[in-house]
């Protein structure tokens, strides 16, 4: 924020686990001005709004009833609630953050993203792992992907277990793919099952685009370590992007265009490479995880953005219709998970 502007009036809506974490960082950026936080359980409240410096409210109308002045929220409830939070807000032009995923159904999102639209007031959606440091510098790499491969598995946490796997963890990848693919979600073929909750706990889907483009997903919340990583081919580079270690690399095909071009002269006359090292050909760069000046976050990162929006009224970097997107597509491979049921095979013998 440069110096002059004033600080945008924020309240944080849920004080969880996410809740918390959103209030700490609105306390902490210059560019925001935590006026409460609100929660139905308003001891919870209290007690962050105490540790911060600011007031507790126990839900939106006493909000709007005792801060008129709120310009932004940051909606942090259980996604059920996302859209009874969100909407009043949105209807009074206050602009929004709403967690990921928008809303449980692509209608409910479409609706949150059409009030936002109706009353010119920004909503963004707390796709979080689009301003991972990584991912930006991937982004700005302009690539054109033809397939990605991407995996996110982890421990079972026993948190979210009202939501499958699909939304509660696949949600992020599929805004990430969506944003890097540029192109309409063509066909979905997703298998999963589960295991603990009474949803998927693990899924494989291959996203297909208009473009040709292909994306292989696996989520699983089952796995006895944390993987969180992409690999992206494209026709000019390749990528390979780790989330959880903040590393990676970039191969481009430009830096190896003579090596390329001997090694191919050398395989049409037949001679014998085998005794070449691959690896040692290759130019590995190192992805830059550098973050912006100001930003030791991705929270932090995220709520600038969303404020700086807000302040300049410029269109949400992730928007309404990224959200409704990635819902959609969430609800498309549910839909496959169940189309693609294992079923014993009718023919086979029992011994
Ligand atoms: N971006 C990420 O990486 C990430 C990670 C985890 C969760 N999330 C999302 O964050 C959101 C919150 O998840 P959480 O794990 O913090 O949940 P949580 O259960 O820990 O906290 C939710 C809080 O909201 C309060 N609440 C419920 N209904 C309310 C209402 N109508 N008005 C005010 N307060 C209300 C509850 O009392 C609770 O304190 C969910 O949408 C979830 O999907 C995002």
């Amino acid at each position: 924020m440069n110096q002059g502007q004033n600080p945008i009036n924020v309240a944080v809506i849920g004080s969880g686990r996410m809740g918390g974490h959103h209030v700490r960082t609105a306390a902490k950026v210059s560019s925001s001005n935590l006026l409460a936080v609100v929660d139905v359980d308003i001891a919870k409240a209290k007690v962050l709004a105490d540790q911060y410096g600011c007031d507790a409210c126990k839900d939106v109308p006493e909000l709007l009833s005792r801060f008129p002045q709120v310009q932004a929220c940051i909606v942090s409830v259980p996604t059920v609630f996302h859209v009874a939070v969100a909407q009043p807000l949105l209807a009074k032009g206050i602009a929004c953050l709403v967690e990921k995923p928008l809303a449980p159904t692509p209608q409910e999102a479409q609706k949150l993203s059409d009030l936002a639209t109706t009353h010119n007031t920004v909503l963004q959606v707390g796709h979080t792992e689009r301003f991972n440091p990584g991912l930006r510098s991937v982004a700005a790499l302009n690539l054109k992907p033809r397939f990605m491969d991407v995996q996110r598995v982890s421990p079972m946490t026993f948190r979210s277990l009202d939501i499958g796997v699909v939304m509660d963890m696949m949600i992020h990848d599929l805004d990430i793919v969506l944003h890097l693919a540029g192109s309409k979600l063509k066909n979905v073929h997703a298998v999963g099952t589960s295991i603990i909750s009474e949803h998927e706990d693990i899924c494989n889907a291959r996203l297909i685009f208009e473009s040709g483009c292909v994306a292989n997903i696996t989520a699983s919340r089952m796995a006895l370590t944390t993987e969180r990583r992409m690999r992206l081919f494209s026709e000019d580079a390749f990528v390979n992007l780790d989330y959880a270690t903040r590393s990676g690399i970039i191969v481009r095909k430009s830096a190896h265009t003579d090596q390329l071009d001997e090694i191919r002269e050398l395989v049409t006359c037949g001679k014998d490479l085998s005794d070449m090292k691959y690896t040692d050909l290759v130019g590995v760069e190192p992805l830059s995880f550098d973050l912006p000046e100001g930003h030791e976050d991705q929270l932090t990162a995220q709520l600038d953005c969303f404020l700086e929006s807000v302040r300049e009224g410029k269109p949400a970097v992730v928007d309404g219709d990224a959200g409704v997107a990635a819902v959609q597509a969430a609800k498309w491979i549910v839909q496959s998970i169940h189309e693609n049921q294992w079923q014993a095979d009718p023919t086979s013998v029992a011994y």
